[in-house]
């Protein structure tokens, strides 16, 4: 079982990178392999709009790291998104990376049936998360991908993925914030949580699949 974490920041390995690697941490112990891709690293062109998708399903830039990323999200059995909050939507190069995603879903849903995830992190307590959070949840979905939730017992019947937070406190006349994601605990017990409900569903479907090969 394969699964692979997209980070849409466009800072390698920082807030959105370590919430991503609590996912994956929880899917690793549980035997999976995982990968965590940074857009940041990759080279990535605007998509054409020459609509060849609409008849094939192939893009037509074929000399940038797309293809490259297309063959990993195709062996994935599940696809974990992370995004900073960029005036309350996904950062810029992470809207690129979904632009380009679109060969795999109009001819053919290519990734129909795989498990998905989204999480975000913004540095206001209320800085478009939610929001942010729907874009990329709904982006799967329309890839056709079942969107796992994070549902946390500590958390009654919250059901979006983790959204973290760098506010800390208002003092009255200055904001305080994290030093990091880290720091929100709720936001690691979501991680935690998502991760441990995406390994029982990838063991559940992996059960379903060896009863009817059967
Ligand atoms: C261009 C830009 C726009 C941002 N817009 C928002 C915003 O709308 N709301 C918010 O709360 N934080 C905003 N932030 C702060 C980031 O969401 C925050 O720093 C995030 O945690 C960075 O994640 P990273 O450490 O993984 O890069 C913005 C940051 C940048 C660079």
């Amino acid at each position: 079982m394969k699964a692979l974490a997209i980070n849409g920041s466009h800072r390698k390995g920082k807030n959105t990178a370590a919430l991503l690697a609590l996912v994956l941490e929880e899917l690793a112990r549980g035997g999976v392999d995982t990968e965590l891709l940074e857009v940041s690293d990759l080279h990535i062109d605007f998509c054409r709009s020459c609509n060849r998708c609409l008849r094939k399903t192939e893009c037509s830039i074929r000399d940038d790291d797309m293809p490259m990323v297309g063959r990993k999200m195709l062996a994935a059995d599940a696809i974990i998104i992370g995004s900073p909050v960029y005036f309350s939507n996904v950062t810029s190069r992470l809207k690129l990376f979904m632009d380009r995603t679109r060969w795999m879903h109009m001819a053919e849903n290519l990734l129909d049936g795989k498990l998905g995830a989204a999480l975000t992190c913004a540095g206001l307590r209320n800085g478009g998360q939610e929001i942010t959070q729907l874009i990329l949840e709904r982006f799967l979905q329309g890839h056709g991908l079942r969107v796992v939730e994070a549902r946390n017992p500590h958390a009654g019947v919250f059901n979006l993925g983790p959204m973290a937070t760098l506010f800390e406190a208002f003092d009255g006349s200055a904001i305080h914030w994290k030093t990091g994601a880290l720091q929100d605990a709720l936001a690691v017990q979501t991680c935690r949580t998502l991760g441990q409900n995406l390994l029982r569903l990838l063991r559940e479907g992996q059960a379903r699949a060896t009863a009817a090969d059967a």
